[in-house]
């Protein structure tokens, strides 16, 4: 026979849990559920680039030109990650081929011209073409979807501002650096 004192106890903690239950979902609700639209958010902010946006048009912030990016690089930090190169790459002047050219002097140097290094024939097919800020940097952002079958076994820098860093650093391996782009 259970007394009312225990029922009381039983009842109390029955109660006891139920609510204890409830908050716990109430909790749970707020912290899985944060951006559910509420009268203050009455939706989620989507940004969608309108075709003219892109092509300038716009209000919304541009990618940086890399006029931009390169008055903005820090040619010591380039030189961390030029590290990836030197497995490679000879960058001094009067340097020799390791397994890819020499790179002294690279900006505004003629395409696949360092003499005794064997180019792809994708490399080779550009040879009339100058190396400029803008193709090193197409070249180095993805160099097998630049040349087509390149020797250059490296799969490229995606980051933009780390790009930037070792361009500026790559133009400072020169008696006569060449001027940046205009940003
Ligand atoms: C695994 C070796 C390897 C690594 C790492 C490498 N390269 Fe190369 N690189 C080559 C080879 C090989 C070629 C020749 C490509 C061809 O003939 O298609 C080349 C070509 C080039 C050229 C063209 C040179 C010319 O004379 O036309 C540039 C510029 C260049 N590399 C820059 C870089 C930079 C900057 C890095 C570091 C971020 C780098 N490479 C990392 C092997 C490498």
């Amino acid at each position: 026979m259970i007394d009312s004192w225990t029922f009381n106890k039983i009842a109390g903690a029955v109660l006891g849990t139920a609510l204890l239950t409830l908050g716990l979902g109430q909790l749970g609700a707020a912290i899985y559920h944060p951006n559910e639209p509420s009268e203050e958010h009455p939706g989620f902010k989507v940004d969608v680039a309108e075709a003219g946006e892109a092509a300038g048009g716009g209000t919304d912030a541009p990618a940086l030109s890399l006029g931009a990016l390169l008055a903005a690089a820090d040619p010591k930090k380039g030189a961390t990650e030029a590290k990836a190169c030197i497995a490679c790459h000879d960058f001094s002047k009067g340097g020799v081929v390791k397994t890819g050219p020499d790179l002294w002097d690279i900006v505004d140097r003629p395409k696949a011209h360092f003499a005794g290094f064997e180019y792809s024939a994708g490399l080779q097919a550009m040879s009339s073409e100058n190396w400029t800020y803008e193709n090193l940097n197409t070249f180095l952002t993805n160099p097998a979807a630049y040349v087509k079958g390149t020797k250059m076994g490296f799969g490229g820098i995606k980051n933009d501002a780390k790009r930037a860093n070792l361009l500026a650093y790559l133009a400072t391996l020169s008696d006569a650096p060449k001027p940046f782009p205009a940003p």
